[in-house]
């Protein structure tokens, strides 16, 4: 497994994996079309705060891990680190095999090498998957927002921040 930077040339390896319903449970901005797919990538592309990386397994693109970067909140002075919001999808046909462990892990290094202070995931108390990928890759449960979030089917779902610190 391998992570790089993703392009308008993946889009259709993300749509096929993004579109289905699994995939969208839990995530903001779904695509359904190869049109809103590659807008989708074009934005991550043309903002400098943005991270959009492929995971791909034997040469295929299996997944996306990303997220972006912003300035810690200050009472003062301008905090002269950023920090980093991460979040990550997995193609169905792979999961439960170790790959968005193994992308945040690499993730964490790049980004804590990079300079990245705090990475930070919010994901839903109900995503287990999702929360022990953090929890395994050392993410720490600093807080969780009861019914904070109105989920797709209309439930409220609480929100769970888990955080990684630089050393
Ligand atoms: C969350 C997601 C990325 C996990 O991908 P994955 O490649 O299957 O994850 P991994 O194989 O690295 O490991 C997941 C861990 O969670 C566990 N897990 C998987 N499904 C689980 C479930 N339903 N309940 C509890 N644990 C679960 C696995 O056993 C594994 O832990 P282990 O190594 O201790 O056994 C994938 O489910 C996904 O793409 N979900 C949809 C998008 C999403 O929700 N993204 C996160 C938004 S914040």
């Amino acid at each position: 497994m391998s992570v790089r930077p993703a392009d308008d040339a993946d889009a259709a390896a993300l749509l096929a994996y993004k579109r289905r319903p699994q995939c969208q449970a839990y995530v903001a901005r779904t695509v359904d079309t190869l049109d809103e797919t590659r807008a989708l990538i074009a934005d991550r592309l043309s903002q400098p705060d943005s991270l959009l990386c492929a995971v791909v397994l034997d040469g295929q693109v299996v997944g996306d891990i990303g997220g972006r970067t912003y300035r810690p909140e200050s009472l003062g002075p301008e905090p002269a680190v950023h920090d980093f919001y991460l979040g990550y999808t997995i193609n169905p046909d792979h999961w439960h095999q170790g790959l968005a462990s193994a992308a945040t892990a690499l993730l964490i290094t790049a980004l804590h090498d990079a300079g990245i202070r705090r990475i930070v995931a919010k994901t839903f108390a109900e995503n287990a998957a999702s929360i022990r990928v953090l929890t395994k890759n050392a993410f720490r449960l600093e807080g969780t927002e009861r019914c904070a979030v109105l989920g797709r089917d209309g439930r409220w779902l609480d929100d769970c921040t888990l955080a990684h610190l630089a050393e």
